[in-house]
């Protein structure tokens, strides 16, 4: 495969358990071509580093739990394309869990419908 058939992807990387502060990691010669941001993130954990968090579920863009940020801007990580030069990270405002692994719980504790009187 040539060198610009490949992609660059860098990812935000923090583990509360372990980590002072969050970084990010450069990831460099990945396939992108006909790939989902998943795929991408797969092929990293299967092949590059283990260590690596994120989540899915559905692979349909259905249940959102690939949410991430691409490029600044909130994706469907199932549903996203890849692109040749990607900055992965998780989406704002919720507690991050590792990696690009944030606690949604309340937000899906809010949906859950009311216990009826
Ligand atoms: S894995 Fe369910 S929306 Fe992406």
């Amino acid at each position: 495969m040539e060198k610009e058939d490949l992609a660059k992807v860098t990812i935000y990387r923090f583990d509360p358990t372990k980590d002072d502060k969050p970084r990010y990691e450069v990831f460099e010669n990945l396939p992108y071509e006909a790939m989902r941001v998943t795929d991408i993130l797969n092929y990293i954990f299967q092949n590059i580093d283990s260590t690596l968090a994120y989540r899915y579920s559905c692979r349909t863009g259905l249940c959102d739990a690939c949410l991430m940020k691409v490029n600044g801007k909130v994706e469907v990580a199932c549903k996203k394309l890849a692109e040749k030069e990607m900055l992965l990270e998780p989406v704002d405002k919720f507690v991050i869990l590792k990696d690009l692994v944030v606690d949604f719980s309340l937000t899906r504790k809010r949906t859950e419908p009311k216990e009826e009187r």
